[in-house]
């Protein structure tokens, strides 16, 4: 089956650069097969600019460089080659031209810088990539590269590169970037976790000290949050939790016009990112879903340490919704209040355990996930050994994720009530109780030592 696919990958690949050869067009495959990762540092002056493209080319022929490490390869083919092509394979299409692009952040990696961007409606566009050493003095001639999967550029890499951007247009404008340092022996962390981007006017500051409290007790050493909106209020606590090193955060500006559901989707990229390389296990996630291990005994990082089989690159949780029927309180009253409002003491109506799939969320090692989704892997990389990565399923009698769904917000009681009831009538559960105790005190704790002096 393997080598059938590849086969006919091959074949569409010949017939594209047949075409291309036709057309004239020789910047759909801008690279050789087996181009090295560290080429061109060509002048940078506009005179220049033909020689510079020449020797690009000729750079761009076979090299020894790469050939003594396979992984810069991907499934065989020049890394960069093989992103074009799974855009193709997906589109149908090649690259168009992009009106604008925004960027987000940008990652250094073994084999490639990895810009992330926040652009709307930008999937297989072209972009080019700047690069500039320590002086801010662009370094060779921009690399065409393209947005795919969406969200992501990969760049190829280039000596004494300090700081780096996108363009549109091959000598447009760009804003510069600082690199993050990916080039890491093995990750830092074993089990982090991305959490869906932040938006809304529902006060958040509760709701979040659980989120927090609860997968901590589960031993998630790290938390990846995008924020989009947040009040002052709210970012009282988040700023507090990165004060003490617990959560990063992204802000997300909007510089085209989207509902804010769309920052999803930039939340999963960027994450994708973010955290390959520096934690083997990501959870991605809500702000009001409390992933927990049901009968099996041990929390999430016990149950991920377990994991030996490389193959397995996303483990999936099915989804139990509970009743969330009134907003969240605005400001913090003291230990009693929160005895009444923390979600996992005041909502127990639950429904029935959703089918396998539906709705999921998913633990996955981001180093081998090639395009995310909010409820599984899209694409996986293809894996080193000829095998596949795969994705496996938890069962309910294992793990599950406690899902506080408000009713009123996005109108979800009236549009989606219903498909959930098929799973099973309303019953009450209950957040587990050997871990009630602890997190209680925990949030208590936070909110406490962040709110209780709080005068405005
Ligand atoms: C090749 O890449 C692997 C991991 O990607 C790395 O551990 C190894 O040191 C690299 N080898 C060389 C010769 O650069
Ligand atoms: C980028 O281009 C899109 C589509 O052409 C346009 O709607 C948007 O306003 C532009 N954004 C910026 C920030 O220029
Ligand atoms: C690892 O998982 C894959 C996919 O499920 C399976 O084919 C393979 O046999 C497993 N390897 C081991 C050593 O269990
Ligand atoms: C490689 O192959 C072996 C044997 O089928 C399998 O157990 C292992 O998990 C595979 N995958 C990786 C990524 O090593
Ligand atoms: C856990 O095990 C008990 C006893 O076997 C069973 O009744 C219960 O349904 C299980 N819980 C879940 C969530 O599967
Ligand atoms: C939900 O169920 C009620 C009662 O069965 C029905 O009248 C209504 O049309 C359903 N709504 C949707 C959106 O399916």
């Amino acid at each position: 089956m393997q080598r059938i696919y590849q086969f006919i990958l091959i074949i569409i690949l010949l017939l594209l650069l047949v075409f291309d050869i036709f057309t004239n067009k020789p910047e759909l495959f801008p690279s050789s097969r087996i181009s090295p990762c560290y080429t061109e540092s060509s002048p940078t002056s506009g005179k220049l600019e033909s020689n510079a493209e020449k020797s690009e080319k000729l750079i761009n022929v076979p090299s020894t460089l790469d050939l003594s490490n396979k992984s810069y390869f991907i499934d065989g083919f020049d890394r960069f080659d093989w992103y074009q092509f799974q855009l193709f394979r997906k589109t149908n299409d090649r690259p168009k031209t992009a009106s604008n692009i925004s960027t987000l952040y940008a990652y250094e990696f073994e084999h490639e810088i990895t810009v992330t961007t926040t652009s709307w409606k930008r999937m297989g566009h072209r972009v080019y990539c700047r690069y500039l050493d320590d002086n801010n003095i662009e370094i060779g001639i921009p690399f065409e590269s393209l947005t795919y999967p969406e969200y992501i550029v990969s760049c190829k890499k280039r000596d004494g590169t300090k700081k780096i951007g996108l363009s549109v247009e091959k000598n447009g404008d760009f804003f510069p970037l600082p690199i993050i340092d990916r080039m890491l022996k093995k990750p830092k962390y074993e089990l982090s976790m991305c959490v869906a981007s932040i938006y809304g006017d529902e006060p958040k500051w509760l709701m979040f000290i659980e989120m927090i409290e609860h997968f901590k007790l589960q031993g998630v050493q790290h938390f990846y949050l995008h924020i989009h909106h947040a009040s002052e209020y709210d970012m009282r606590v988040i700023n507090d939790y990165v004060r003490t090193g617990e959560v990063e955060v992204h802000y997300l500006i909007e510089r085209d016009m989207r509902a804010d559901n769309h920052w999803h989707m930039v939340n999963l990229a960027d994450c994708l990112i973010w955290s390959r390389g520096e934690t083997k296990w990501t959870i991605f996630a809500d702000l009001d879903e409390r992933i927990y291990m049901t009968n099996y005994t041990g929390t999430i990082l016990d149950y991920v340490q377990v994991v030996k089989n490389e193959s397995i690159a996303s483990i999936q949780f099915r989804q139990q919704w509970i009743m969330k029927t009134e907003l969240m309180p605005p400001k913090y009253e003291g230990d009693r209040q929160l005895d009444k409002w923390m979600p996992t003491h005041r909502w127990h109506s639950s429904s029935g355990i959703g089918p396998p799939g539906h709705t999921a969320k998913c633990i996955v090692d981001t180093s081998k996930v090639f395009i995310m989704f909010i409820h599984y892997v899209t694409q996986f990389f293809p894996a080193t050994n000829g095998s596949n990565y795969v994705q496996i399923r938890v069962d309910p009698e294992e793990g599950l994720v406690r899902h506080y769904r408000d009713l009123s917000l996005g109108d979800w009681g009236r549009k989606w009530l219903n498909s959930t009831l098929k799973f099973g009538a309303l019953r009450d559960t209950d957040y587990p109780s050997a871990f009630l105790g602890k997190l209680t005190e925990n949030v208590k704790r936070r909110a406490k030592y962040v709110y209780d002096n709080y005068y405005d």
